[in-house]
């Protein structure tokens, strides 16, 4: 079957493509795979062992590409040690592997959270082999059985909370909503900003859009985000991690030869327009900005950023407020710095600190989970 790009006229929402006047059926199969999904809805009933069960939450904690790069090793008793899956780093985009360690720090986060569910105390003790470099460890967590101790009240939300990458609401940030949001934050040293005044929210826009076209038109960056787009119901379920899409239109795409890595990477194509528009959407329909920075860039601070942002994103998710990290425009490779130093400076941040997670947020329906690979997948022991 072949739809040149002059006859797509458009899909609906049953599952039907419109195609040079033709309708035809959409095979109800490229929706996301149960198996690539079925992690969200927490450990195993017959799972005993209180680590793996806190680790059954802790891999939904959001993370760049969602390439879940987490390894952990279980051969010490009561015990979790944490490692970089050095397989699963973003080179290009991610020299310094910062997004990935603030991953790390979401992971930890909701492992706690996790582990007090459990009746259980956890003592991360950070970098415990001296400063990380791949295949040193990021963490050795102790468990201590707690009897009593407290459950923290964001953790109902870690099943709830999405990443929303597609469109907002034309509606503007409830300022209850936004004062919850700075409260909730307050335990944390790291400064918040959220700002959603039309002026500053153009010209953040503006910032955002200019970085991500910047990575879309560099090959070896835009490279990066296209090897880990899984493009239909039984890529995603083979690979259960990266950019799901799946849908009509991409299915019809797809057997249209029109959806093809090689074709995504190419200026011009249906595919590469299609990724851009879809990208841009999600900018122009923001009406609100926000930023975490740190006064300090260490590993260990980039743990504390992780930690802080996903404590952000379930506040935000118990509000029904969406939230969506922007790193293209903090990025460190050199072609990126001219726009990073102007976000840099148009966020008011000082010189000295560092612009850790950018993101805009709004209203929007429930996206549905993103892929999780199976536990034991994760285990190296
Ligand atoms: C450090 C970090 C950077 C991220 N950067 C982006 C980004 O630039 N754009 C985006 O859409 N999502 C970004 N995300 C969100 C991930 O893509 C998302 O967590 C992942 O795909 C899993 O989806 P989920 O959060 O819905 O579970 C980022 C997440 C983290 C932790």
């Amino acid at each position: 079957m072949a739809f040149p790009r002059r006859t797509f006229l458009r899909v609906l929402g049953g599952g039907v493509v419109v195609a040079a006047g033709a309708a035809v059926a959409v095979p109800r199969l490229d929706a996301m795979p149960s198996t690539a999904i079925e992690g969200w809805s927490g450990p195993d009933p017959a799972e005993t062992d209180p680590r793996r069960r806190a680790l059954a939450w802790a891999l939904l904690a959001p993370n760049p590409h969602n390439l879940q790069s987490w390894a952990v090793d279980l051969s010490r008793p009561d015990t979790i040690v944490l490692h970089v899956d050095t397989g699963r780093l973003l080179p290009q985009t991610d020299p310094y592997s910062r997004q990935i360690l603030i991953g790390h720090g979401c992971f930890l986060e909701i492992l706690a959270m996790a582990a007090a569910a459990e009746g259980y105390r956890t003592e991360a003790a950070l970098f415990p082999d001296g400063p990380w470099r791949p295949g040193k460890p990021v963490a050795r967590v102790a468990f201590t059985k707690q009897p009593g101790i407290a459950l923290d009240p964001l953790f109902a939300q870690v099943p709830r909370r999405r990443t929303v990458k597609g469109g907002f609401e034309a509606r503007l940030l409830d300022p209850a909503h936004k004062a919850a949001l700075l409260t909730g934050h307050a335990a944390s040293a790291l400064p918040l900003v959220l700002v959603d005044d039309a002026e500053s929210v153009d010209r953040l826009r503006g910032l955002a859009i200019a970085g991500s076209e910047l990575e879309m038109n560099l090959p070896r960056t835009h490279k990066e985000s296209i090897d880990v787009v899984r493009v239909g119901a039984a890529e995603i379920a083979a690979n259960r991690d990266g950019i799901s899409l799946k849908g009509p239109m991409i299915w019809a795409l797809r057997h249209a030869g029109a959806m093809t890595a090689e074709k995504a990477m190419t200026p011009g194509t249906l595919a590469w327009q299609g990724g851009l528009d879809y990208v841009m959407a999600g900018y122009a329909s923001a009406r609100a900005f926000g930023w975490i920075t740190s006064v300090d860039n260490t590993r260990e601070t980039q743990i504390a950023v992780g930690r802080a942002f996903v404590r952000l994103q379930l506040a935000a998710t118990a509000l029904g407020v969406a939230l969506q990290p922007h790193s293209q425009t903090l990025q460190e490779y050199p072609e990126m710095a001219d726009l990073r130093a102007t976000m840099h400076r148009q966020t008011g941040a000082p010189a000295y600190a560092t612009l850790q997670m950018f993101f805009r947020l709004g209203y929007a329906g429930d996206p549905g989970p993103s892929p999780r690979r199976a536990l034991s997948s994760f285990m190296t022991a």
